[in-house]
């Protein structure tokens, strides 16, 4: 009997403050009319000083914890998609397991880009289909702010920070994953790369005159090459589910830019009616794009319990990924257990 991995929690954290493209328009040589025109974007959402990553993809964690009834020891492990972690090590998985309570609980950070909840869904699918593993946590958290340079216009209006999750549990009713497509060009990688900090160019003073320190993107080069590969690779991992575009219920893509969501939906097959925008109100948060999406699709009704969704995002490395996900109803809801009383809490 095959085991999938239905999603059963959602949740997401978006920080407070927000850039509005108004802002941007205040001290460069840039407009409100332009970004978006040519993104899509209006705001997005950044952290204050005392933010972190690891308090985003926990805050986010905790939310889809409490809606699947479920608390951090109950998981079996936790997988954080993302390329801006609190430190380069300790990993930032485990600082979210322990901000859980997940004690023991296996977790792993995983870096692709903005592909990562792609790659991460993918990843946790494999645990649950071989038995290993009954119940997921998968994270996309990103706090790209912190690495922009905000003088540099053609990056730093694209992206805002933020986190979204979601925990798949084991089931043997078709659910879940049900196909995916995952790749990689490294070639391509100096088109959007974040030179400083590592190995190559370790922390120094040279470093940061050379403003090393902050993202760098060939935003063209980029483009050209989401435009495509995202179609292809939607068409193929609707096509490896055994179904047609039709049967696609809503299409939530990543959020980098609505010319290129248009572009991969029209390459797909799949009309402006199913495809589910939110880049307006957040910009480009990378790896927590598409849960956040999914959390608001599914909070605003726009995909519902049944559905058959498909995901597709591109990103640093090149990478690129495409999946398609069914959700059912639940079988059973996790028994209630009398260490959930608030009292008994504490000895648990
Ligand atoms: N405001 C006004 N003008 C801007 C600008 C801004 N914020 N940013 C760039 N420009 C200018 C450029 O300097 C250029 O001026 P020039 O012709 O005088 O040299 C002009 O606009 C056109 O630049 P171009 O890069 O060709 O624009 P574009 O239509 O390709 O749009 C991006 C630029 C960045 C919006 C677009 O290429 C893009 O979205 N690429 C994908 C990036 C992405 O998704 N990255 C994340 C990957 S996960």
């Amino acid at each position: 009997m095959k085991n999938y991995g239905n999603i059963v929690g959602w949740g997401k954290f978006i920080p407070e403050k927000s850039l509005t493209n108004e802002d941007f328009e205040a001290y460069l040589d840039t407009s409100d009319e332009w970004i978006y025109a040519r993104t899509g974007i209006r705001v997005r959402h950044v952290v204050n000083q005392e933010e972190q990553t690891s308090q985003m993809a926990a805050d986010a964690a905790k939310e889809a914890l409490r809606m699947a009834g479920l608390r951090g020891h109950d998981l079996d492990l936790i997988i954080l998609a993302t390329s801006s972690p609190d430190y380069l090590t300790p990993p930032i998985s485990s600082q979210v397991q322990h901000a859980l309570g997940a004690k023991k609980t296996a977790a792993f950070t995983l870096v692709t880009g903005c592909t990562g909840f792609i790659y991460a869904l993918a990843t946790a699918q494999q645990f649950i289909s071989t038995g290993a593993y009954k119940r997921i946590l998968v994270i996309g958290a990103e706090l790209i702010s912190r690495w922009l340079d905000y003088n540099d216009r053609s990056t730093c209006i694209l992206f805002g920070d933020g986190a979204g999750a979601v925990i798949l549990e084991a089931t043997e009713k078709q659910s879940g994953v049900m196909s995916f497509v995952l790749g990689s060009d490294g070639s391509k990688a100096e088109h959007l790369i974040l030179p400083g900090g590592g190995s190559k160019h370790p922390p120094s003073h040279e470093m940061l005159e050379n403003n090393l320190h902050y993202l760098k993107m060939n935003g063209n080069e980029v483009f050209r090459f989401a435009t495509r590969i995202l179609g292809s690779s939607l068409r193929e991992a609707i096509r490896e589910a055994g179904l047609e575009p039709e049967d696609i219920d809503l299409f939530i893509p990543h959020q980098a830019n609505q010319r290129i969501i248009d572009s991969a939906a029209r390459q797909a097959g799949l009309p402006p009616e199913k495809v589910f925008i939110n880049i307006e109100n957040y910009g480009n948060t990378s790896a927590a794009s598409i849960p956040i999406a999914l959390c608001e699709a599914l909070e605003s009704g726009r995909a519902k319990i049944g559905d058959t969704l498909a995901f597709v995002a591109f990103g640093a490395g090149l990478t690129w990924a495409a999946a398609v996900v069914k959700i059912i109803e639940r079988e059973e809801q996790p028994r209630k257990s009398i260490w959930k009383l608030p009292i008994l809490r504490w000895f648990s």
